[in-house]
């Protein structure tokens, strides 16, 4: 996790991103250290990345880079303002022991776990806005995992963390929201995960899908009323996290958290 010191929305890149809009940095900070303590109180580790002055997105984490089985696929951005994260992230890794075996600078553009979803069987793959149908490819080779791609179709979802959650990596078990995805990649959906839960339009417009599971917690933006019951039927524990000032860029949980599946 990187905490919001530098978090501003000085540019537009997604629909949810408004710089005539101002930004209460001390009460972001303040929402992003409750996600962090409640993952510390959950018992998890947290890793702490510098944030830089002049990446004011940086807060979210969970793009620069993906990490499967202790392999490090570094991320390479869609978009100028944001490509410096990427060394940050590699030379974080380089700073905690990763190999230079063992991490991998891109060719193709992927925006790291915004783009990149890890289940049991599958790597899935979202494009459309940011990641190169190509890094699909690249990820399958690098991780010797079998990749599905998706495609997005819907702005306001314009990563694949926006509208698909993991819930239990140990059994491909998922939550998404079908229409933010093209005919052919619903139906693949449909294929691979038909015992996925399914959600409506109103939770995730709030971005209900951003969300982080441990296979048991589901920490979720707490606006996603829609979706406590359906989780808690499924033997999972909801717990809602109020991070309304970083949905001002245009993300929530999944987005300030990159897992380290080491
Ligand atoms: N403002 C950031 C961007 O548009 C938000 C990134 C959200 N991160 C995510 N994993 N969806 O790139």
């Amino acid at each position: 996790m990187c905490p919001p010191a530098h978090f501003k929305v000085t540019y537009s890149i997604n629909p949810w991103m408004d710089p005539t809009k101002p930004v209460d940095v001390p009460l972001a900070v303040a929402q992003w250290e409750d996600l962090r303590d409640r993952y510390l109180a959950l018992g998890h580790t947290v890793e702490i990345l510098t944030p830089s002055r002049g990446l004011p997105d940086m807060v979210f984490a969970a793009n620069g880079a993906t990490v499967v089985d202790g392999r490090v696929l570094g991320a390479k951005f869609a978009y100028p303002e944001r490509s410096e994260e990427a060394s940050a992230h590699l030379d974080w890794f380089r700073a905690h022991g990763y190999a230079d075996l063992d991490l991998r600078l891109p060719e193709h553009v992927n925006e790291g776990e915004g783009d990149f979803a890890v289940t049991a069987s599958w790597i899935l793959a979202g494009r459309g806005f940011r990641s190169s149908p190509l890094a699909a490819d690249e990820a399958q080779e690098f991780f010797g995992r079998p990749v599905i791609g998706l495609e997005l179709v819907d702005p306001r979802y314009y990563h694949l963390d926006t509208a698909l959650c993991v819930l239990d990596d140990a059994r491909d078990e998922i939550m998404y929201f079908p229409e933010a995805f093209s005919r052919g990649s619903r139906a693949v959906l449909e294929r691979l995960l038909p015992d996925a839960l399914k959600v409506t339009d109103e939770d995730a417009a709030v971005l209900g899908l951003n969300a982080v599971s441990d296979g048991r917690h589901v920490l979720l933006p707490q606006a996603a009323v829609g979706l406590y019951a359906p989780l808690r039927a499924r033997g999972f524990e909801p717990i809602g996290m109020d991070l309304s000032e970083l949905l001002k860029g245009g993300g929530s949980v999944k987005c300030c958290t990159q897992e380290l599946r080491v």
